[in-house]
């Protein structure tokens, strides 16, 4: 046997037990007489003890092992007499009888610990050294528990895993297709799914009923920390559903995993439109675990005079808990930090309300103590609080405010990572203004059904057509996503014709949804998590990427295998591919 124990899993009730270890070496300590050996699994770490005068051959060998070498001991668990409390092996060590080197290792090119000196390119290259790393190993650990919780919570409410083809054409998810050329179909190609969206719809057509899918999608888009050109979703589609039905059954989901995989108990999962998130967090993902909601200003701050706002659209405040204390150099950065190009505010107006019952603001000019004051109730600000300011357009200035609202959150200390405040975000628009195509395209995907009340709207006034749509947000990320479809053919039609589709583009791309909407569709729905960014979230991070096993980098390369990469001359006549030079 290689191991009978593994290294994790010693302490002191296993004194005087024989057992053989096998793993990874982590550190080697010579001190003198005794040599120490610290022996890695993905279980643990567990010190080995060699006496060089009880054994001199066997302490030299221990001695010439290498970082990362791969050994087997046999040995007895003794008690340490400096014990080390932080690890659950840290009362016992092994003392070994026996040192078999299973095999050895080239000196790692970064260090194997919890905190690596190696870069993050490095890393991706030697990825399979990286996750020997605790935090990583840890995160790749975590998924699999959250994906065991998901199926273990589907399974049991009657949904069936049912897998569904990559190989397909286009789906409408908005971003490019990754495609894959047939060599037996000359000159055609294949797209890879950007999600399953129209065959879990055929699914609820075909009667499954309830229909999960741990599944990749690919999409080839700008990559960012919470994107990877391929990642998973927890896919799912209901039938016989309102959007009612949808939002108790995932936001069960949602605390099930919470519950199982962090032991938290969500208390609150609120509700908020649309039309509500934008205008109290100017975000359709607003991080609510703290507060800082905005306070639309204009009646308290316009015609004073001062034209930045009595030219806007828009005055909109926060106000920052003991912000007053903030100095006036920390009031520039913030300043300047809202003027980045990024964020593009033009600039930021403060008013701290000082300990002494006065007011102290970058426009005293143009508003007097008493206006200030205004200010102050309006904003229900006490004494040692600041507001911030900020004024424009409309969607520009919420949006800018946003960013302001987060990056204070975050130099606060206000986005606590073991926290956990999930939200439903509802009624999205069902239309979105597209610059450049200048077209409406759907803001979800075209199936998403418009709110019933707002079909008329469609002809006179589309940006404003509610959808039956709805984002699950975890921390401020949009972890999910998904709505009511439409599952009758005329209503489908219509909206084909809204969204700039002639009859014939929608029977070639969509043809085969519309046939089958021909054949008694149900009412559906169902949603998609974003599994990849929902353990990142649960692991209290939010680049998706360290939670992934495989990555790609910030140019959607696997810089481990070097891929993508070139295909031989022969590969490329036999798919009848002709690359332009
Ligand atoms: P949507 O496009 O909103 O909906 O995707 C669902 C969720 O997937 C995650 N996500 C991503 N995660 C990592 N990298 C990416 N490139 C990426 N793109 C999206 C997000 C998002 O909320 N078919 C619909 C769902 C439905 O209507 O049921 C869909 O795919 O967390």
């Amino acid at each position: 046997m290689l191991r009978t124990k593994t290294c994790g899993e010693l302490n002191i009730s296993n004194v005087s037990e024989e057992i053989t270890l096998s793993g990874w070496v982590q550190k080697n300590r010579d001190l003198g007489g005794m040599t120490f050996v610290d022996l890695r699994d993905r279980y643990g770490i567990t010190q080995l003890a060699f006496n060089m005068h009880e054994n001199s051959d066997l302490c030299e060998k221990a001695r010439k092992l290498g970082r990362e070498f791969v050994i087997q001991v046999n040995g007895e668990v003794i008690e340490r007499s400096s014990k080390n409390t932080n690890i659950s092996t840290g009362e016992i060590e092994i003392k070994v009888t026996e040192l078999t080197l299973l095999n050895a290792s080239k000196t790692p090119p970064f260090t194997i610990e919890d905190e690596t000196d190696g870069g993050d390119e490095l890393r991706m290259k030697y990825r399979y050294l990286d996750i020997r790393r605790a935090p990583i190993k840890e995160n790749i650990i975590l998924r699999s528990r959250v994906a065991s919780e998901t199926r273990k919570y589907l399974d049991a409410r009657g949904f069936y895993e049912i897998e569904t083809p990559y190989l397909i054409k286009s789906t409408p998810e908005g971003a490019r297709d990754f495609v894959v050329p047939s060599r037996m179909n000359e000159g055609q190609f294949y797209a890879l799914p950007q999600s399953p969206q129209t065959f879990k719809q055929l699914l609820m057509v075909a009667g499954m009923d309830k229909y999960y899918q741990i599944v990749r999608c690919f999409r080839d888009e700008d990559l960012r920390a919470d994107r990877q050109p391929e990642f998973t979703q927890i896919d799912c589609e209901m039938a016989f559903v309102e959007q009612e039905d949808i939002l108790n059954m995932f936001e069960g989901l949602t605390r099930h995993l919470l519950k199982e995989v962090k032991n938290v108990e969500v208390s609150d999962f609120p509700r908020m439109t649309y039309d509500e998130a934008m205008k109290m967090y100017g975000s359709d993902k607003p991080d609510i675990r703290f507060g800082m909601k905005f306070i639309e200003m204009n009646d308290v701050c316009q015609q004073n005079d001062f034209v930045v706002f009595d030219s806007a659209e828009l005055v909109v405040g926060i106000n920052v808990k003991g912000g007053s204390s903030f100095t006036r150099k920390e009031l520039d950065t913030i300043t300047d930090f809202v003027k980045t190009p990024q964020i593009g505010a033009k600039g930021l107006v403060y008013c701290k309300c000082n300990e002494d019952g006065t007011f102290k603001s970058s426009v005293d000019k143009f508003f007097s103590q008493e206006d200030l004051n205004n200010w102050a109730d309006k904003c229900k600000s006490s004494a040692g609080d600041l507001i911030l300011v900020m004024a424009g357009e409309t969607e520009k200035t919420r949006k800018a405010l946003s960013n302001l609202r987060l990056h204070l959150a975050e130099k606060l200390g206000l986005r606590n990572s073991d926290a956990f405040a999930p939200l439903w975000v509802l009624d999205f628009p069902l239309l979105e203004w597209d610059e450049e195509t200048e077209k409406y395209h759907a803001m979800h995907h075209p199936f998403t059904s418009p709110k019933q009340n707002d079909i008329e709207k469609l002809d006179t006034d589309p940006s404003r057509v509610r959808a039956n749509a709805y984002d699950l947000v975890l921390n401020g990320n949009e972890i999910g996503g998904g709505s009511i479809r439409i599952h009758d053919k005329d209503l489908q039609k219509l909206m084909f014709k809204h969204l700039g589709f002639t009859e014939e583009q929608a029977k070639e791309q969509f043809g085969f949804l519309m046939d089958a909407f021909e054949y008694g569709a149900p009412p559906h729905g169902g949603v998609a998590f974003g599994f990849d960014r929902l353990c990142a979230i649960m692991g209290g991070q939010e680049s998706i990427r360290d939670f992934i096993a495989f990555p790609k980098n910030n140019s959607g390369r696997d810089v481990m295998i070097d891929s993508p990469a070139n295909i031989d001359e022969e590969q490329l006549k036999e798919l009848n591919i002709k690359l332009q030079k």
